[in-house]
């Protein structure tokens, strides 16, 4: 097996070498899901993946109950006052998570819309915590970078307004693009790079470029799936309207959610002050497993990243010790005791976008992230590897 691991990972690394490293998710996923092994299969493969490049064309959506796509988020009616105040219209109703994907620092502001009458459903037993959709939902993931972390009143910049609408087959993806103004959001087809000013809760001053991807790498990572939409992330504690504290009990009260889901794993803050264990491992289902589970664009590797294969006492699926083409001259993917070791953590402060992880488009390591997980690595034992 370590051949043809092996060989296709070089297969990938060539092509994404051949292109614009932001093209590199199509073409991976190319790679893993329908290239053979062996040499003659890969390299037809690789000419119909350079050929197969394309610039992503805008894809506008209709308001919910219409066939009309629009170009302009004012036109789809789903906020009401001022657009960039991002006010629910009525039946709009919002939601939050409990680990957001990090995105460069973005912050996000969520929304679903469901179609008259219908709900989404708990799933019925507790081999999965994914809600069930239904077709002509819309999800809507405002990102946005506040002026001044530390002083609410200075507002915010809104960089992209992304959809997922549910059909019958699976996900239209969309994104629209904020003007300068922040009066309206225009339908884009992505792979730009928006410039960014902000300062953090630290007052530390932000001059960077936010990276919109192209809507054709928008299923790298959903997979026709809505990905915050499980037990794990909708768990969550809070002030809700009618006075809920959990947000699980006001989506019930509310009629959205049909019945209450089996309980199981809810993931905590990786910055917060839960058990560093359940911080580490909350982080990498949040970040990594959508592309590393069983399902997923890096299933190949079998590198499992959600929360289920991440208990440090599982050896078998953790890459505790596994040996990998060095990065930054460390050759396991998790040394116990030793982050400064583990090539995983080589991968995610890379600045080489070809082996930076997770692969997406992220430009900036994750420093907090990194050491959460160090920590984790670090608390391993024993220590080192054989
Ligand atoms: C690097 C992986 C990745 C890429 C690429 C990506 N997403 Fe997502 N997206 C996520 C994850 C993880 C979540 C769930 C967490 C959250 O809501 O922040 C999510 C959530 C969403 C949601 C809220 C509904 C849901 O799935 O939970 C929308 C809408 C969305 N994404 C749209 C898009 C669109 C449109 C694109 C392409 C322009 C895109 N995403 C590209 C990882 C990704
Ligand atoms: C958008 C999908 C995607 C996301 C998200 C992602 N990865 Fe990956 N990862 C891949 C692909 C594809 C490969 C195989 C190609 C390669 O080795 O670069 C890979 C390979 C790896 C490898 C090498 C494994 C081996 O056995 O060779 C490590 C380690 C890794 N990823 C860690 C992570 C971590 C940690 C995260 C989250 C912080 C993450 N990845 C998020 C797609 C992803």
């Amino acid at each position: 097996m370590m051949t043809g691991r092996g060989s296709w990972r070089a297969a990938i690394l060539e092509t994404i070498r051949a292109n614009d490293p932001t093209r590199r998710f199509k073409n991976a996923r190319d790679q893993l899901r329908s290239v053979p092994m062996k040499g003659p299969a890969f390299a037809l493969g690789l000419v119909v993946l350079l050929s197969s490049c394309q610039i992503d064309e805008p894809n506008p959506i209709p308001p919910p109950g219409s066939s009309t796509p629009k170009d302009h988020l004012s036109q789809l009616g789903i906020f009401q006052g001022p657009l960039a105040a991002l006010t629910p219209a009525p039946g709009v109703i919002p939601y939050d998570i409990n680990v957001p994907l990090y995105s460069d620092g973005a912050q996000k502001r969520r929304f679903m819309i469901l179609p008259p009458t219908q709900r989404l459903a708990a799933p019925v037993d507790d081999t999965t915590d994914r809600w069930v959709i239904p077709a002509g939902t819309y999800f809507v993931k405002n990102f946005f970078f506040p002026n001044d972390a530390r002083d609410q009143t200075k507002g915010i910049h809104l960089v992209e307004t992304r959809f997922l609408v549910r059909t019958a087959e699976g996900y239209l993806a969309s994104t629209y693009l904020w003007n300068t103004d922040q009066t309206d959001a225009i339908v884009s087809g992505g792979n730009v790079d928006v410039p960014v000013q902000w300062i953090d809760e630290q007052g530390v001053q932000h001059a960077q470029s936010f990276h919109v991807p192209g809507t054709s790498y928008c299923q790298d990572c959903h997979d026709q799936r809505a990905l915050g939409i499980r037990t794990r992330q909708m768990d969550l504690a809070g002030a809700f309207s009618d006075g809920s504290t959990n947000q699980i009990d006001f989506l019930m009260a509310e009629g959205v959610l049909d019945a209450r889901p089996p309980a199981g794993v809810t993931l905590s803050d990786p910055t917060g002050t839960g058990p560093m264990d359940g911080r580490a491992r909350s982080y990498l289902d949040a970040n990594c497993a959508h592309c590393h589970a069983e399902r997923g664009l890096a299933s190949g590797t079998r590198l499992y990243l959600d929360y289920e294969h991440t208990d440090p006492s599982s050896l078998a699926s953790l890459a505790i010790c596994r040996q990998v083409p060095a990065v930054a001259g460390r050759d396991r993917v998790i040394v116990p005791g030793h982050p400064e070791q583990s090539e995983f953590l080589a991968r995610m402060e890379s600045p080489d976008p070809f082996v930076r992880m997770p692969l997406g488009p992220i430009r900036i390591p994750d420093g907090a992230g990194i050491a959460v997980l160090s920590e984790w690595v670090t608390a391993m034992s024993p220590a080192g590897c054989p």
